[in-house]
């Protein structure tokens, strides 16, 4: 069992719960992350480590509550705990060495991309970070990357910083040059402008994938990307990739695989319905082990 030790809301939908976990509080490195399961009977779901404190034993899980189960954790108050938390898994962030990286985050990425710029930091990597939001309140994570570099805050409606989306602030900082390399972290149609902007300039982008992830080992298949054309694993082989290199249209389409049964899973909660969901013509997960269950899509890979 993992103890909840702190919980804060970031904005009206994201929540940030810090819980025990001693050992990989310990060795977790930037770009993991764990699956976690809330009760013997709860869905698995992958969460990136965004924040850890070795000497509290403890880290920070930052969870965007889309979903019948992300809902579940997030009511979770201090004092309550979540039965197992696997990890850490994935590669780590593969880190410049030195120079000036952009750690760009949109939204609840924001909180993803936070341990790479803390990593970078650590090697004296100077750290620019570009984070957006669709107004001030949805902007996270402003006062943690304000510690490693300097911020660039955005809003799509122009409530607070600069307005329009992340890609506009971070064509002007490329356009400056001096870039080595651009980690970027939100909405797929965000990591995708991104790539667009840094390939014609041959700045090195490395992207964070949030595929549907069952079993984080590898086995089930529900985590496929496709990387230069290359079948890819998100959970062991990522979950960070070229950016220049993903098939963004499949991430795409096999992120929506599973939304109407969300729907359907969020309507049945919420009515006390205990038949759970009854959609009838439910698309099976591509490579997927048969009798796993759908889950719900990755919300902070
Ligand atoms: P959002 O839709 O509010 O967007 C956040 C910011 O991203 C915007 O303010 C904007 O600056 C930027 N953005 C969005 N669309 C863009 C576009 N077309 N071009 C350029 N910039 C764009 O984000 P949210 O609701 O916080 O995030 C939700 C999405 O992020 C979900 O789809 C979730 O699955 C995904 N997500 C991805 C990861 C990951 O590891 N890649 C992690 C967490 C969440
Ligand atoms: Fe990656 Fe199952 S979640 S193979």
């Amino acid at each position: 069992m993992h103890a909840v030790l702190a919980r804060r809301q970031l904005n009206p939908d994201v929540t940030r719960l810090d819980v025990e976990a001693p050992r990989i509080a310990q060795i977790r490195q930037p770009g993991q992350f764990v699956i976690v399961r809330r009760a013997e009977t709860s869905e698995r779901i992958p969460l990136t480590i965004a924040d850890a404190d070795p000497v509290r034993g403890s880290i920070a899980l930052v969870i965007q509550a889309v979903g019948k189960s992300t809902r579940e954790l997030v009511a979770l108050q201090p004092g309550e705990a979540i039965l197992d938390i696997a990890g850490p898994l994935g590669r780590p962030t593969e880190l410049i060495p030195s120079g000036h990286a952009v750690c760009v985050g949109g939204g609840v990425g924001t909180a993803v991309v936070h341990p790479i710029a803390q990593g970078l930091h650590a090697r004296g990597v100077r750290v620019t970070s570009i984070i957006g939001g669709r107004s001030r309140e949805w902007v996270i994570f402003e006062e943690e990357l304000r510690r490693l570099g300097a911020v660039i805050v955005c809003t799509d409606d122009g409530s607070y910083g600069r307005k329009g989306f992340v890609t506009v602030a971070l064509g002007d900082v490329l356009a400056g040059g001096g870039v080595d390399a651009v980690y970027a972290v939100g909405p797929v149609p965000m990591m995708r402008a991104v790539a667009a902007l840094t390939r014609p300039l041959g700045v090195r982008t490395i992207v964070s994938l949030n595929p549907i992830m069952i079993d984080g080992t590898g086995m089930c298949g529900g985590c496929r990307v496709s990387v230069g054309g290359e079948m890819k694993f998100a959970c062991v082989d990522g979950p960070e990739f070229d950016g220049h290199r993903v098939d963004y249209d499949e991430l795409q389409d096999r992120l929506a695989t599973y939304r109407q049964y969300e729907l359907e899973a969020l309507r049945c909660a919420e009515t006390q319905c205990r038949l759970g969901p009854h959609l009838t013509n439910l698309p099976a997960a591509e490579g997927a082990h048969s009798a796993a269950k759908p889950a719900e899509p990755a919300v902070v890979p």
